[in-house]
């Protein structure tokens, strides 16, 4: 009988301990969600910020839905090992799933009505460690960042305030410089004609332990022939996919791999600014497409190319862009596996790009 006050205030104590962690636990679920801090820009709200107005297309990626899947190897020649001692660089030739894709959130986009192409790209070592990466042909990014992309897609959805593309180019004169490529640039009419720009920055650290601020490209073998808009439109909806398993049936289709690497003072934050041409630059082998492969039911169907999987040798920059895409593509990758059964491979599905 004489200890039962201690064990009641033992209990008392357990029990609020278990709210106190139940609590903390709800208080970061709740932050996470972002629930205590509505202006706070979530992998959600910018994923959900690129919907189209219909809503998004059940069971396809977020962004960049329209595309098609494709194997090969990348063979390297060795040459960026001092950069970099990624296994991947080693010479030798190392198997890639990539993907051809277009930057919009509707699967059914006409080919000739999207500006951006991207191609993807998950390169595997003897390892086993991999090189995610996902590029696009523009030569910088639209804005500075994701806290501007998130603004942009709110910009460009709003139909109440007529003046909020105004507003929005005002304060980020880049998107202006931007809209200036977008409208002069040359169009090709085939994936095999582009050249693929990593944009974001990355350090590269080689065997010594030096490191090196970095961007990439894949530079087309094959030469880009401009096309007028009307060129593209009268080739069909569709004649990109057309287009690159044509090509691939005939040969396989190479790029190559050139690292830039910055100067001091180069900005690495900002994908928004490129680098002068004049920059080092070294040639590290030769991606080679050799089989297209089904988008609606292949092997890309179920991989994310989130920029921020990288083997040893590379790690992320100050460029808050890679952190931020990776956070939504896993957004979008569990939305669009979650919706499985939307997806087009299965016969209800609808059609398939
Ligand atoms: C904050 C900025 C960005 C956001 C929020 C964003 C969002 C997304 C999302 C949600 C996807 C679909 C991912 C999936 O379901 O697997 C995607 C795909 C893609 N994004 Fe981004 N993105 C951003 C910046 C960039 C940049 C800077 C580049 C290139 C330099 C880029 C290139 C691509 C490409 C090529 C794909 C297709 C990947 C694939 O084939 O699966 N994105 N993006």
């Amino acid at each position: 009988m004489a200890d039962r006050p201690t064990s009641n205030a033992s209990t008392v104590r357990s029990l609020v301990l278990i709210a106190v962690v139940v609590a903390a636990l709800a208080a970061a679920f709740a932050y996470t969600a972002g629930w205590l801090s509505p202006g706070r820009l979530t992998p959600a709200k910018i994923v959900n910020g690129l919907a189209p107005p219909g809503g998004a297309a059940l069971g396809f990626r977020r962004n960049h839905a329209k595309g098609i899947c494709f194997t090969g190897t990348f063979e390297s020649n060795g040459g960026a090992a001092t950069l970099s001692k990624a296994p991947m660089f080693a010479q030798g030739s190392y198997p890639v799933t990539g993907r051809f894709n277009l930057a919009t959130a509707d699967p059914k986009a006409p080919d000739a009505t999207v500006r951006v192409r991207g191609l993807s790209l998950r390169i595997v070592g003897p390892d086993g460690s991999e090189w995610r990466t996902a590029m696009i042909d523009a030569p910088f990014f639209p804005v500075a960042t994701p806290q501007a992309f998130y603004a942009l897609l709110q910009a460009s959805a709003d139909k109440n305030d007529p003046d909020a593309m105004k507003n929005f180019v005002a304060a980020h004169p880049e998107f202006g410089t931007f809209v200036g490529w977008a409208g002069s640039a040359p169009w090709t009419a085939s994936y095999a004609q582009d050249r693929y720009n990593s944009l974001n920055s990355f350090i590269f650290t080689n065997a010594q332990g030096q490191e090196q601020p970095v961007r990439w490209s894949f530079v087309p073998a094959a030469q880009p022939e401009a096309v007028s808009p009307d060129q593209l439109k009268a080739k069909g909806p569709d004649f990109l996919a057309t287009d690159i398993t044509q090509r691939v049936q005939s040969a396989p289709q190479r790029w190559t791999l050139v690292i830039t690497a910055a100067n001091p003072g180069d900005p690495t934050a900002d994908p928004s600014k490129a680098w002068p041409e004049d920059r080092r630059k070294v040639e590290a082998g030769t991606l080679v497409v050799n089989a297209i492969e089904p988008e609606a039911d292949g092997p890309c169907r179920d991989l994310n190319f989130d920029p921020t999987v990288l083997p040893s040798g590379m790690h992320v920059s100050d460029d808050p862009f890679p952190a931020a895409r990776s956070a939504a593509y896993s957004v979008s990758f569990n939305r669009r596996t979650a919706e499985d059964k939307d997806y087009p491979r299965h016969p209800a599905g609808g059609a398939t790009p």
